[in-house]
């Protein structure tokens, strides 16, 4: 078993305790893939799960639900985790070592209008992606779901950092390696999903009809994708497509037509979607996280806005509308699309509808509490979320959908079983 850290920093006694308590588990699950790979299905009559109680594998009893319509209620027991007993929180994301001062914004549920959602269980996720590999495509925020889903792991599994086995950028190219449960995470930076030019200049030129090899190269052999994009639209862009200029967002060129971040939105989904449509020797299971809001109140991101709420707003507080429910709509639409053409190549397509749930935490972000804040007198950051924070939430809604799911995958991936 490998306990392994970057930082070094696990006391000799936290590693004594973590083994022996890990050791009935790992010699309970080495019997598990056995069973799985006789049955592939959990519901038929199986020794091992049924002595299992506490760990829910009778997917008919898992109500079906949309879970991602509800509110958010209050709920005293707080995160599964904070800075000190997870040490894989990136600074970017550390609100806590970086002064956040209040604690209200941990202590609230996501509670799902017909059915309670299933709190977190990181040995039961681990044996669900067991022997297989799960990669977050998409720009810094779905990074960040990464690390919130390392965090919600910890208590059950160290991951080894295995970034430097790939000749990558080990920050937006990061693995990590489950040896124990021989299951592999990685984030693949794409910002925008299709290829693109330019990123970091006043404007980005987006081959809006390819799909950017630094994900499109790497996923074929992944069980699990998970796709999303958002912010960096907003920025100006140099549309292109067969090669030719065919308009711009914001570029203000006269001889450039304004076709806006929607149209650069919907085709660079189509792209990708389509991209995993036809790939050949792809099984993966895709997920479409919906697009993430931002909350700068006051001003614009770039102009002093910041996000300084302590508390979500109430279902009747904000409504699901304007530009965000017209991006999250454009994202909605091509992912229907995909997902009635993988159907006929025999691929899942499954939906993290997000949005909405997001638009009502306003007190979710780092705001000014981020490293370097104060140093450089950078700009509040209300894109990303603190960890812990609600951004846990979509792990708890992956494991529900893995959950619910699971019977139903582990057939659509029997080669893999
Ligand atoms: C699973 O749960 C359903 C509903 O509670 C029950 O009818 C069924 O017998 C259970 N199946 C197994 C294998 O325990
Ligand atoms: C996503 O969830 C929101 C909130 O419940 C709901 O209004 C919307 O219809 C859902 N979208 C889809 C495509 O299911
Ligand atoms: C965790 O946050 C506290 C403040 O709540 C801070 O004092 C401490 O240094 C932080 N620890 C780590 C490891 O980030
Ligand atoms: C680990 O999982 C990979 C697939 O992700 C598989 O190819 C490999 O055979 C597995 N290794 C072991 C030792 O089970
Ligand atoms: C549009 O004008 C800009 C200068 O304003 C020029 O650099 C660009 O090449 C022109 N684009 C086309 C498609 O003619």
């Amino acid at each position: 078993m490998k306990l392994l850290n970057g930082k070094g920093k696990y006391a000799p006694g936290n590693l004594l305790k973590s083994v022996v308590i890990l050791l009935p588990f790992t010699l309970l699950i080495i019997m598990l893939p056995f069973s799985l790979t006789i049955n592939s299905s959990f519901s038929s009559p199986n020794k091992v799960y049924v002595s299992r109680s506490s760990y829910d594998f009778n997917v008919t009893e898992i109500k079906r639900c949309n879970v991602f319509s509800g509110e958010w209620l209050p709920y005293s027991k707080g995160a599964y985790y904070d800075n000190e007993t997870c040490d894989l929180i990136i600074d970017q994301q550390n609100c806590m070592k970086f002064g956040r001062p209040d604690r209200e914004f941990l202590k609230w549920r996501w509670k799902p209008d017909e059915c309670e959602l299933p709190l977190f269980d990181a040995t039961l996720f681990l044996e669900i992606v067991r022997g297989k590999s799960m990669a977050f495509v998409g720009d810094s925020v779905g990074r960040n779901q990464m690390n919130s889903l390392l965090c919600l792991l910890n208590p059950a599994a160290r991951p080894e950092d295995i970034s430097s086995r790939y000749a990558t950028d080990p920050i937006y190219f990061r693995r990590w390696f489950y040896a124990d449960y021989n299951f592999t995470v990685v984030t693949l930076w794409s910002p925008f999903l299709v290829r693109s030019s330019d990123v970091h200049s006043s404007l980005t030129n987006l081959y809006l009809d390819k799909a950017d090899e630094s994900w499109s190269g790497e996923v074929k052999n992944f069980d699990f994708v998970i796709i999303s994009a958002g912010q960096w639209f907003f920025r100006p862009a140099l549309f292109y497509e067969k090669g030719q200029v065919v308009g711009c967002h914001k570029c203000e060129q006269s001889n450039t037509t304004e076709l806006s971040h929607y149209y650069g939105y919907r085709k660079a989904f189509r792209t990708a979607l389509r991209t995993i449509v036809n790939m050949k020797g792809y099984k993966g299971v895709t997920f479409l996280r919906t697009f993430s809001p931002a909350h700068f109140e006051n001003a614009e991101w770039n102009k002093g806005g910041s996000c300084e709420r302590r508390k979500p707003y109430r279902k009747e507080e904000m409504k699901f509308d304007g530009y965000i429910f017209e991006t999250y709509k454009v994202q909605v639409e091509e992912f229907r699309g995909a997902r009635k053409e993988g159907r006929k190549r025999g691929l899942k397509f499954v939906m993290l509808n997000t949005t909405e749930m997001m638009l009502r935490r306003p007190d979710g972000h780092p705001n000014n509490h981020v490293w370097g804040h104060e140093l450089k007198n950078t700009h509040s950051d209300c894109v990303h979320w603190c960890l812990p924070g609600p951004i846990d939430t979509w792990n708890e809604l992956l494991f529900y959908k893995l959950k619910t799911h699971h019977k139903s995958f582990i057939s659509s991936l029997q080669g893999f079983v």
